[in-house]
């Protein structure tokens, strides 16, 4: 079995990696792992350290658009799971390019790849970004995409694409639709990490608006779960969403996290709201369920993990943290 995980070396790519070479999947514990990963601000080899030296392991830096890396390195995989793309809706409103290049237009190219090259099973990792806002209930895999940022709308072009390649020729790609991720490794731009990081240092952190926005936090662990079954037990052309975290609001969360660190409000530096704000994402994961799918790990202690991994781990994100602040 030879797996190519495109974005492997970023925040969720380089977690489904460790999994899959520390044997966490049953059944692939003698797959072989072809990172490919364009190494952006985004992608850190140092995510990929804990593996580093598995032999079971090629990494190669490219871009999912050329479609010449793709003819060489595509043939003799089996599947394809594609974490890569541009992911932070602050810098596609900031600029939207490299957003549509990525994710829309290397998508398909990944597609056309797993066509020509007879890959057996693609999965395409999504989000929930993409059915827009929801004031209450949840979204199943049937509802309208109706994305708001341009981070989202090149998203669910992606999604489309696939559907058009299952429908137009056959392939069998899936996608996942997950909500909010946390866990070790996130990129310190992100709420979370960006929150602990400033915290750690005593410097305020930065509160959207009213802070009455709800996401829905899922470990990074469960999300890979998840994308392993779908790839396991899931069929082509078929979407799933992957929820069943915690719902919170900004405010919440940012309790949360003050409380972790032992800071209070006066740490809370309120700032406009971001443009299109999407209020509240929430995803109904009763289809995942139905094959067999779990969450495992409760927030409390997951967040707790989190803190102190962030905590234990300076020399990962100070240097990443000079380049963004
Ligand atoms: N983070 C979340 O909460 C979340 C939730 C649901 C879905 N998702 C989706 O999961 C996937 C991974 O998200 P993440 O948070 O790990 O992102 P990330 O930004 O941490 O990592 C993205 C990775 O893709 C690589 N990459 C970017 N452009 C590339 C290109 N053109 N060619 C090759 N590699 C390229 C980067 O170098 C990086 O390693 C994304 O598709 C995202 O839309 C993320």
């Amino acid at each position: 079995m030879r797996i190519l995980v495109s974005g492997g070396a970023g925040f969720i790519g380089s977690h489904y990696v460790r999994c899959l070479l520390s044997g966490a999947y049953a059944g692939y514990e003698d797959a072989h792992v072809t990172v490919l990963d364009k190494l952006t601000y985004a992608g850190n080899l140092a995510n990929l350290r804990p593996v580093d030296g598995n032999t079971r392991l090629t990494f190669v830096r490219g871009d999912i658009t050329d479609a010449a890396l793709l003819d060489e390195l595509v043939p003799g995989h089996d599947v394809m799971v594609n974490f890569a793309a541009e992911t932070h809706v602050d810098r596609s409103i900031a600029g939207a390019g490299d957003f549509v290049v990525t994710n829309v237009q290397g998508t398909q190219r990944l597609l056309q790849a797993a066509l020509e090259h007879d890959v057996r099973t693609v999965v395409q990792v999504s989000t929930d970004e993409v059915y827009g806002s929801i004031d209450d209930g949840s979204w199943t895999e049937a509802e309208p995409l109706l994305p708001n940022s341009p981070y989202s709308a090149a998203k669910a072009g992606a999604d489309l694409l696939c559907r058009a390649y299952h429908r137009t020729h056959g392939l069998d790609v899936r996608v996942t639709r997950c909500s909010n991720n946390y866990g070790p490794y996130q990129y310190p731009e992100k709420v979370i990490p960006l929150f602990v990081t400033n915290l750690i240092d005593g410097r305020p952190v930065p509160l959207y608006g009213d802070g009455r926005n709800v996401r829905e936090w899922l470990h990074v662990d469960d999300h890979c779960r998840g994308i392993q079954l779908v790839l396991d037990k899931g069929s082509g052309g078929e979407i799933y969403n992957i929820g069943g975290g915690v719902e919170l609001t900004n405010l919440e969360l940012t309790e949360r996290l003050l409380d972790a660190l032992g800071a209070g409000w006066e740490m809370v530096e309120r700032v406009p709201d971001r443009l299109g704000h999407d209020l509240r994402y929430s995803v109904d994961s009763s289809k995942i369920r139905s094959i067999g799918y779990t969450p495992l790990v409760d927030f409390d202690k997951g967040l707790d993990e989190v803190v102190r991994w962030y905590r234990d781990h300076e020399d990962w994100w100070r240097g990443l943290r000079a380049t963004t602040s």
